[in-house]
């Protein structure tokens, strides 16, 4: 049993904050978290007044597990002493490790969230309370409807993963991919488009490896397309491996799929491909981006990439730079890799030396640049629809994203999840301009 903190009790909070770290599901379960306290009838507030701070946590590589035991002492500064709750992959990795080493009242695993009212009032009665169970009923189930969203949504219908890349923590913190039923997922993607989202982003660690009963993700993105009021629809991240026929079909043929596939590769060099267990090869990747782009040439292509996975050689590095060359990302991420604990690649002992990580991924990070500036600049003088997201900070900026999921500034007044028709005019390094097509004269 873990010993009480000394500084509990607490009495039951009437505020809260929730603050997420990780990844794009990561961002959907603080959502969900944050309308669960409310329909407990806390109220939303600042972390520094909140009486309760959920901190949803990521524990991907390590700077983003250290950040969560640095926001609890900034949390804890000037004598404050908030409920802190440690939510998200931390906690379902580190468990009583995070009770023990910060005196935090609540730790939640990502699958068990739906009991945080509970945990909390066991919390405010006085002893941490801790859930990093994985129950084989879906948590969905529990969570409230959704209520007001913005005009672009997340909805995660796929969790977990069964691949064991050898340097993931996810398929640890996340367990085996499991994916959410296909009504389900229909009942609140129609309630995320009554809350006033028109554009729906399918969520999952391999989102594409989505089934319910033989159908597949195409079959939903599908039935989801019929939805009256739903503009646009996308989806991440995808596996090579379950890049099925049909989904590259639907990227044909099926109007409200966005023109954007986010794909990570990692490498660029089969024999580290091997290393990492990612179960394709080089080639194997380009040959399906070459089937992706026969049936949408203009698709935007992204990935994530690690720089010094253990024995990764300067050949090999140049493998991955040469990968990038050929496929021209519309955007990327890059990391340099990060030995986890419990992971089998952490106990491979020819590491990258620091230096040498630094200096691949500054110049992979600089090719990516280049190749992204590359894909803006050719898309100025297109005419696309922009779904305005917020006002910019001049007076009549409106900011919006294009299908291609590029950041477009423009002048105009129009509501926010408008679909505005614009031509695209000038591109900077992380954005463009454009100017509002008006309506030809009939
Ligand atoms: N399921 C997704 C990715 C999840 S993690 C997929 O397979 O694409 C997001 C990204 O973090 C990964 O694509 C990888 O590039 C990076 N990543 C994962 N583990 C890492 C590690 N140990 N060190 C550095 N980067 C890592
Ligand atoms: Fe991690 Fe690999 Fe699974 Fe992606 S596919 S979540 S990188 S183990
Ligand atoms: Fe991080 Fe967990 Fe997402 S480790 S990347 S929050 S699945």
């Amino acid at each position: 049993m873990t010993a009480p903190s000394k500084d509990l009790p607490h009495s039951l909070p009437k505020t809260f904050h929730v603050k997420s770290f990780g990844c794009q599901m990561n961002v959907y379960d603080g959502e969900r978290m944050a309308e669960l306290m409310a329909a407990q009838g806390l109220t939303a507030a600042d972390a520094d007044s909140a009486d309760l701070v959920v901190l949803n946590t990521c524990h991907i590589r390590e700077k983003a597990t250290e950040k969560v035991y640095s926001d609890i002492g900034r949390l804890r500064k000037h004598g404050r002493k908030p409920m802190i709750a440690v939510a998200g992959c931390v906690a379902q990795a580190e468990g009583e490790e995070i009770v023990a080493r910060a005196k935090v009242d609540v730790v939640v695993g990502p699958q068990a969230y739906h009991n945080l009212p509970d945990l909390v009032a066991r919390a405010a009665a006085g002893a941490p309370a801790l859930d990093t169970d994985m129950p084989l009923a879906s948590k969905f189930g529990k969570l409230p409807a959704r209520r007001k969203v913005g005009p672009s949504a997340f909805l995660t219908v796929q969790e977990g993963c069964d691949k064991f890349c050898t340097y993931c923590v996810v398929p640890y913190t996340r367990g085996a991919e499991v994916s959410r039923g296909f009504d389900d997922l229909v009942v609140e993607a129609r309630a995320l488009v009554e809350a006033g989202a028109r554009e729906i982003t399918l969520l999952g660690q391999n989102v594409n490896a989505w089934d319910d009963d033989g159908r597949g993700l195409h079959d939903l993105i599908r039935t989801l397309d019929r939805i009256p009021g739903l503009a646009r629809i996308r989806y991440t991240t995808s596996h090579p491996n379950d890049m099925r026929q049909g989904l590259i079909d639907a990227h044909g043929d099926v109007e409200s799929l966005m023109p954007y596939l986010h794909l990570p590769v990692q490498s660029g060099a089969t024999r580290i491909l091997k290393a990492m267990n990612r179960s394709h090869g080089r080639d194997d990747y380009l040959r399906l981006l070459d089937r992706v782009r026969a049936v949408r040439p203009d698709i935007a292509l992204s990935g994530d990439f690690i720089v010094g996975f253990p024995g990764e050689t300067e050949a090999d590095f140049r493998d991955t730079l040469s990968l990038v060359g050929e496929v021209g990302y519309a955007q990327a991420f890059s990391f340099k890799y990060s030995p986890r604990p419990g992971t089998p690649a952490a106990g491979l002992t020819d590491e990258v030396p620091a230096a040498v990580m630094d200096d691949r991924l500054q110049r992979l990070q600089a090719a990516l640049g280049r190749d992204q500036q590359a894909f803006n600049a050719a898309t100025v003088g297109r005419r696309c629809q922009v779904l305005v997201e917020r006002r910019g900070k001049l007076p009549g900026q409106m900011l919006g994203k294009s299908p291609w999921l590029q950041s477009v500034h423009f002048m105009g007044d129009h509501a926010i999840g408008d679909l505005v028709e614009v031509t695209l005019t000038a591109a900077g390094p992380v954005s463009l301009s454009g100017v509002v097509q008006m309506a030809e004269a009939a």
